[in-house]
């Protein structure tokens, strides 16, 4: 049985390319509520604690200085299956291979600075969501 939570961000890249409002818009119209939101920025330790899994890649540190260099929007989704289908919206984590329409199809501009994360676990998504949201803080 599939969660109804995932967790997102909308990467630097995005918010300095002036895409919070479409990005935001595509969510909700594929049929997300918004359960929590926040403008903010990762220090360069949220950075690196919140991408831990990721920290004997070769672009680790690439992925936490970019992640921790400007704002971005955290939020908490809710749909069904929410993990598998805000991937499915958002699309491969390569924009090159992306499907058209999809949001990093749309709006990212690299591998690396892909405009979104999407969580890829229920599991994660509740770790996810309790590293950016106080419980007070989700509705
Ligand atoms: P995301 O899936 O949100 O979380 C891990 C991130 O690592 C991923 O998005 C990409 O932004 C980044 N990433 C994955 N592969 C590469 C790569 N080959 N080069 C740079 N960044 C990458």
């Amino acid at each position: 049985m599939s969660g109804k939570i995932t967790f997102t961000m909308i990467k630097p890249d995005a918010v300095a390319d002036g895409h919070i409002g479409a990005i935001l818009g595509k969510i909700s119209e594929a049929g997300f509520k918004i359960k929590a939101l926040k403008l903010t920025q990762l220090t360069v330790a949220d950075a690196k604690k919140f991408y831990e899994v990721h920290a004997e890649r070769p672009f680790y540190g690439e992925l936490v200085d970019f992640m921790s260099s400007g704002p971005i929007v955290a939020a908490v989704l809710e749909n069904e299956n929410a993990v598998e289908s805000f991937r499915t919206l958002i699309g491969a984590t390569n924009p090159a291979d992306a499907a058209e329409g999809t949001i990093r199809k749309m709006f990212a501009r690299s591998i690396g600075e892909n405009a979104v994360h999407g969580s890829d676990s229920d599991e994660n998504a509740l770790l996810e969501a309790s590293f950016h949201f106080a419980g007070k803080e989700i509705f």
